[in-house]
């Protein structure tokens, strides 16, 4: 990542992102109460324009300005193209198999994939360090506030909207944004659902065969 392209990312984000918030909370305000401004019968019509206009424009900033900072655009990745297992035919080691936390998603980069690392006890899955939902990853950023969640019932969550993904086969078990997701994450769940309105859903995500030999992970690749 280029720190130069990093920094003007941050910059746009910042100064953009203050706009898209005074949009939004000038829109709400003004739905709650529309007469407060002179123009009266236009009041309700501004709010819901300025709410839209905020929302759409917290949309394209995430687009825009996340490839700057040298992470991917946060748009969904469909199952359709994930890759069949019997299409994996490059093996490459992942490393010692006690040398991954258990139950943490652990993200390696193996020849020019991002793979995330599932230990469970004696056995290992892997599956695509980010998520299908808006490419964030699963094993969150190192030194982040936002830390990994353990595996849970055979399942990763996402920590950044709460999405849920079999280990075993990359089902999406659970949405982001689901209520209870939402009820103990008022800024990642409640508050990032309204800018995500225009992507709400999680479809399955890649997964890649796993073999242990020697106590080593070994992960199948596209070749
Ligand atoms: S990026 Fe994973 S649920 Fe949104």
């Amino acid at each position: 990542m280029s720190v130069a392209l990093a920094i003007v990312g941050v910059s746009i984000l910042g100064t953009w992102g203050i706009a898209t918030i005074s949009l939004i909370v000038g829109g709400i305000i003004l739905l709650v109460a529309p007469a407060d401004i002179e123009t009266t019968s236009s009041g309700l019509a501004v709010g819901i324009f300025l709410l839209i206009s905020g929302l759409i424009s917290g949309g394209l900033m995430q687009v825009v300005a996340m490839p700057l900072m040298g992470l991917d655009p946060p748009l969904p990745t469909k199952a359709k193209n994930n890759i069949p297992h019997d299409r994996m035919k490059g093996w490459a080691n992942a490393g010692p198999l006690r040398g991954f936390p258990d139950g943490i998603a652990t993200e390696v980069r193996l020849h020019s994939f991002r793979v995330a690392i599932v230990r469970q006890g004696e056995e290992a899955y892997a599956m695509a360090a980010l998520c299908p939902h808006a490419q964030l990853p699963l094993g969150s950023f190192p030194g982040a506030p936002i830390r990994p969640e353990p595996v849970r019932d055979g399942c990763v969550m996402c920590p950044f909207h709460g999405a849920r993904f079999d280990v075993s086969n990359g089902n999406a078990v659970r949405q982001p944004f689901a209520s209870e997701f939402n009820a103990n994450h008022p800024f990642l769940g409640a508050f990032q659902s309204k800018l995500f309105f225009w992507n709400k859903g999680a479809e399955d995500i890649q997964t890649y065969p796993v073999r242990i030999e020697n106590d080593e992970v070994i992960v199948g690749l596209p070749r």
